[in-house]
């Protein structure tokens, strides 16, 4: 019986040194704390301007890869659209997928499956196939593969869609017409 009432007491022994002051000295600092205003005189959150509403459509949700390949291009494939993809592709793709878009990456090399080819080069499949529009690109984007992550949480859907874009228009060299086509 003392045994037990004393494994009772050391495994309550941490729960309570939680209740010792000292115990949240760590948070009860002057760091702002989450939701609080930096602004002594005006204490709480900044409250929402006049007659703000929420909006919606800040994320984009595909449920699946059939569902993506049904979506519309709604970025046009303009130079700037296609030069942010660029900059985008070579951050988050090339270590895959190479900076000529083969799969050619320093990474890919050590995957158990070689990240596939998205130019036109690609053996597997013609990318001007109506199977591969420009929502198959920005689904694999946003849900990955089998070994390919999902960027969903890292590119905004905007961002994909300019990646979508310099894939088509550079890696892919696809005259702008098709593209414009394509995602009408
Ligand atoms: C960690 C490595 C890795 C990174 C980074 C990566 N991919 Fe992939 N990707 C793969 C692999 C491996 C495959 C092969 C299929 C699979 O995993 O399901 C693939 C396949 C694809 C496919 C399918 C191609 C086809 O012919 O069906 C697309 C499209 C694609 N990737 C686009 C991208 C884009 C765009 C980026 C950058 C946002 C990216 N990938 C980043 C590894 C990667």
């Amino acid at each position: 019986m003392k045994k037990l009432s004393l494994a009772v007491s050391l495994m309550l022994a941490p729960c309570l040194a939680q209740a010792w002051p000292w115990s949240r000295d760590m948070a009860n600092q002057i760091s702002v704390k989450p939701q609080e205003s930096p602004d002594p005189a005006n204490p709480g959150m900044t409250p929402f301007p006049k007659r703000s509403v929420p909006v919606a459509g800040t994320t984009v949700l595909v449920e699946d890869i059939d569902a993506a390949k049904k979506m519309v291009n709604p970025v046009k494939a303009d130079a700037r659209s296609v030069q942010t993809g660029k900059h985008l592709f070579q951050i988050y793709c090339t270590p895959c997928h190479g900076f000529s878009g083969t799969g050619d990456g320093l990474v890919g090399q050590k995957l158990i499956m070689q990240p596939f080819n998205l130019t036109s080069s690609n053996t597997m499949h013609s990318w001007q196939s109506p199977d591969y529009p420009d929502g198959y690109i920005f689904g694999y984007m946003t849900l990955g593969g089998a070994v390919m992550p999902s960027y969903a949480n890292d590119l905004s859907p905007t961002e994909r869609w300019h990646v979508v874009n310099y894939v088509r228009q550079v890696l892919q060299k696809v005259p702008a017409d098709v593209t414009a086509a394509q995602s009408k």
